[in-house]
């Protein structure tokens, strides 16, 4: 049976009062499935989420993370601080993060390296910009993505990372990749990675499509065979829509 994740990043939206009135909504729908959803907040949203949701089997968790644990980096976060926050996930290397705060495949690494460490289940975001694909080079612009940001991991380790394959050109756009455009991808880095590690470890692993998500095209997209669920921006944002997404996945699995 396929596993799911469907996870939302609320981006840089919502404060703590519309944090507690969305997780309480989102309890409310008694989703089916609410051990494989997660919500990703603003750090400041992190420790009502989490209260609010407690009980419920809904994970949350951040939208970044410093790979040090301490020291002198004004304005960052360590991951000390989300376990000491009990976050279950983390978003790394977000393309929004890639392309206006300078993150690249060299930190996303030591990221991914100190998430696995603290048990924290990073979600990787790769994908290709317009530029790229139609210049046809998106599958060798995604493998050198997972490639670099997988080095020297272990493949223990590896198979604990949800990858999410987010083209650039369909976040916040309303374009959707097809769901055949999006298959594609997904099964391409599967086997970029079982060709880093091992086929069990790329059949195991979770890849997640991110890009204009909702509930008209959930479906069909969450239908194909290598996408493992999705990572929702502006359709999270909306407890009916994201309830109407893990419904979705949920009636799949
Ligand atoms: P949208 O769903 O708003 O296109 O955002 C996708 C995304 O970037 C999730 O991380």
């Amino acid at each position: 049976m396929k596993k799911f994740l469907i996870a939302g990043n609320w981006k840089m939206n919502k404060i703590s009062s519309e944090t507690v009135e969305f997780a309480e909504g989102l309890k409310a729908k008694g989703l089916s499935n609410a051990g494989d959803v997660c919500v990703l907040a603003p750090f400041t949203d992190i420790r009502d989420l989490g209260k609010a949701l407690e009980g419920s089997g809904i994970g949350f968790g951040a939208q970044n993370v410093h790979f040090e644990p301490s020291g002198a980096y004004t304005g960052e976060i360590s991951v000390p601080m989300l376990e000491d926050l009990g976050v279950g996930y983390c978003i790394v290397g977000h393309s929004e993060r890639r392309e206006y705060f300078a993150e690249t495949d060299e930190t996303v690494n030591k990221k991914l390296k100190v998430l696995l460490a603290a048990g924290i289940t990073p979600i990787l975001c790769v994908g290709e910009s317009l530029e790229v694909r139609e210049g046809g080079g998106e599958q060798t612009f995604v493998a050198g993505q997972v490639v670099a940001d997988f080095a020297g991991i272990p493949a223990e380790d590896a198979a604990r990372v949800v990858v999410a394959y987010e083209p650039i050109w369909a976040i916040g756009t309303g374009k959707t990749a097809t769901p055949d455009q999006a298959e594609e991808m997904c099964a391409f880095i599967r086997g970029v990675i079982s060709g880093i590690y091992d086929n069990p470890t790329g059949d195991a692993m979770l890849i997640l499509y991110g890009g204009s998500m909702k509930p008209s095209n959930a479906a069909e997209l969450l239908a194909k065979p290598d996408i493992n669920g999705g990572l929702i921006g502006g359709a999270s944002l909306k407890v009916d829509d994201f309830a109407a997404i893990a419904e979705a996945a949920a009636a799949l699995s």
